[in-house]
């Protein structure tokens, strides 16, 4: 058993959904403690009272920062690192001309592992502890993301992005070889360690209907892996969906034909969604991920959060890096507050925090592993600096209450906020702000 560590802050755990329940469901234990133990969670509680009763714990005094569960992105694509902030395209000239070229360089091995290594790094750096992300049609790349991802003790899910046609012909795969290929990876990779697979199907343009049909029999067949794709982004491909499957009643029956919407299926972007759609997304189990910055940066639309809420959807957040403009959930909250103002409903922080954390884990089925501080839960946790900058500071301290300091650091914060990342228990090492020169 690992000698146990007391870490005292502020410390932020969540009691229900406070999206739906109030933001009462979200507490904050001013003079907090978590203390964990062989990778776990084993209680919190006054700073005081855990000192007293565990004399012999590490002591890690991270007093006046936050400790909050680590960040769980649960949309993104981790071959898209290098391309991020890519200028002047909507969605279908964007995967052409930016993303589909970068994602045939993953057929190189080495090429695929320092990309992989680079965006764990960055994404412990932004105080991102999980993530669910795609890889490219080639095998090797979820190779080198569970790699990367095992050797930093992280809780990963990631698939083989399959696409049998509309792409380059070095990217494309059939039908056959997208059920072999990830079967191969499940029988590998899922439930190693930490890593989760995800059936991988990129999005309806992408795939024949008998891809998805081999996808959807591959996912019967494993019905604990999660599955993840895109749904109703953006309009442009929503005429070509209408187009390529004049059969389908809507963009999301494409995927429902095919057997691949339910529990553990996660719908990137679900902009544009019909009354229909949207019964089927809530009485299915599915859940819907909110991809903020990406919705802004590509030109997709305003996510319906409120709405959705209200349905009583399972909704995530994500930064669908690299169609989103950053790494850092902080900056993903900031947008998905923004994108609720224009559709005329303010988001409270501790909604944000929850959409950021337990909410993303409850989306991937993970609710009760990530994404919150309770006794027995996997010991990922960030510590926050709620004045990591002058201009944070300066507001942060005219606050009167906790959410509002806690509110400058979601609007104005970046990975210059993340003071400490454990991952699986283990404090780590995150790179040093700012200046480290990268190569590619
Ligand atoms: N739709 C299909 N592929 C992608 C992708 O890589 N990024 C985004 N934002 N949307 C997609
Ligand atoms: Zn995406």
């Amino acid at each position: 058993m690992d000698r146990q560590e007391l870490i005292l802050g502020q410390v932020l755990s969540f009691h229900g959904d406070p999206i739906t329940e109030g933001v009462a469901a979200a507490r904050i234990e001013r003079q907090g403690s978590v203390l964990i133990s062989g990778g776990r969670i084993i209680g919190h509680g006054p700073a005081a009272a855990l000192r007293a009763a565990h004399p012999d714990a590490r002591l890690t005094d991270m007093s006046g920062h936050l400790i909050s569960a680590g960040f769980v992105d649960a949309h993104a694509h981790m071959p898209q690192t290098a391309i991020i902030a890519s200028w002047g395209k909507r969605l279908i000239d964007w995967l052409n001309d930016y993303t589909f070229p970068e994602e045939m360089r993953f057929g190189d091995r080495a090429y695929a592992e320092e990309i992989a290594n680079r965006y764990l790094d960055l994404l412990l750096a932004h105080g991102t502890t999980s993530v669910a992300s795609f890889c490219t049609t080639h095998p090797a790349s979820v190779e080198a993301l569970f790699a990367a991802a095992e050797a930093r003790g992280m809780r990963v899910a990631g698939g083989k992005t399959c696409m049998d046609r509309n792409a380059p012909e070095g990217l494309i795969d059939t039908a056959q070889r997208a059920h072999e290929e990830s079967a191969a990876l499940i029988a590998r990779w899922h439930k190693r360690g930490r890593a989760i697979y995800a059936i991988t199907p990129r999005f309806a343009p992408t795939s024949t209907p008998e891809q998805l049909e081999a996808l959807g029999a591959l996912w019967a067949a494993h019905p604990d892996c999660l599955m993840q794709t895109h749904l109703c982004e953006q309009l442009e491909e929503l005429d070509w969906v209408r187009a390529l499957y004049p059969q389908a009643r809507d963009y999301l029956d494409v995927y429902e034909r095919a057997g691949l919407t339910g529990p553990g299926a996660l719908f990137g972007h679900a902009i544009h969604l019909t009354g229909r759609e949207r019964q089927h997304l809530r009485e299915s189990g599915s859940s819907l991920i909110h991809c903020p910055t990406s919705n802004t940066f590509i030109g997709s639309g305003l996510f319906d959060m409120a709405g959705l809420a209200a349905d009583g959807q399972r909704i995530g957040l994500a930064t669908d890096t690299g169609g989103g403009s950053s790494f850092s959930m902080l900056r993903t909250m900031a947008a998905a507050y923004e994108i609720a103002q224009l559709r005329g409903a303010a988001l409270h922080p501790a909604e944000l925090w929850w959409l950021a954390t337990a909410g993303s884990a409850r989306a991937l089925g993970l609710g009760d592993r990530i994404g919150n501080i309770a006794p027995g839960m996997e010991a990922d946790l960030v510590a926050i600096d709620l004045a990591s900058t002058p201009a944070i500071a300066q507001r942060s301290a005219r606050a009167n209450e906790l959410w509002e300091a806690i509110f400058p650091t979601i609007m104005m914060g970046d990975d210059r906020a993340i003071a400490a990342v454990w991952v699986d228990g283990h404090r780590r090492q995150i790179p040093p702000k700012g200046n480290e020169t990268v190569s590619g």
